[in-house]
């Protein structure tokens, strides 16, 4: 599978669902995680999604179809940013779990966690709410590219361990290199069957 096409479609703010009937995957992760780079990656596109060293710079669901409307990638707003006020990261906190529990065509979610660091109580939290929902994830380490070939392999031992994972089942990725790209394109083509 290739990505030869993608378009921003719309951006969600309230509880309601996008109306669509394509196959969705979310990219989910902390704030400055590398979500919005992420997606700019698998879809070559520098500035599809709106990326920023300013963290917290997305603030809805962000909607973008793949391939002329094959399936469509949701980017998140990211979690555990400290700037925000209590009621804001409440809102943002619905939403979220608004949308997936609620959405019927999600299929999975791309748990976006950063290579250097080891996964946080809130990046756990994730994955034990989407185990309790039976949502399917899969991990991604990314910015692979700010650890040298060794420390690549000891930090994915760190993630995998922390989500209770085989090394081999976490995704390494950069966006700034491109590193992962084709394995992520192939794991979305295989649970998009
Ligand atoms: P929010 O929307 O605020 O939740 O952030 P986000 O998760 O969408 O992160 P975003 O893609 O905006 O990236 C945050 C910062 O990390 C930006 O300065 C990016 O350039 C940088 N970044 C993202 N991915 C990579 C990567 O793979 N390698 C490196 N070196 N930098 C990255
Ligand atoms: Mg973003």
């Amino acid at each position: 599978m290739n990505i030869t096409a993608a378009e921003f479609v719309t951006s969600i703010t309230t509880k309601k669902l996008f109306p669509g009937e394509a196959p969705e995957i979310a990219v989910a992760g902390r704030s400055n995680v590398g979500k919005s780079s992420f997606i700019n990656m698998l879809t070559n596109r520098k500035k599809l999604a709106r990326s920023s060293s300013e963290p917290g710079r997305t603030r809805m669901l962000n909607y973008f179809s793949i391939n002329n409307g094959a399936f469509f990638l949701v980017d998140l707003p990211g979690y555990g940013f400290a700037r925000v006020g209590e009621k804001e990261r409440d809102s943002w906190k619905g939403l979220i779990e608004y949308y997936l529990q609620k959405s019927a065509n999600l299929r999975f979610v791309f748990l976006i966690v950063d290579i250097r660091h080891e996964p946080s109580e809130s990046d756990l939290q994730l994955a034990e709410y989407f185990a309790y929902y039976d949502i399917p994830y899969v991990v991604v380490a990314t910015k692979a590219d700010k650890l040298s070939k060794v420390n690549q392999k000891k930090s994915l031992m760190v993630v995998a361990s922390s989500f209770h994972r085989a090394p081999e089942e976490i995704l390494l990725a950069s966006s700034l290199s491109g590193q992962g790209r084709e394995s992520i394109l192939q794991t979305i083509s295989d649970r998009l069957q």
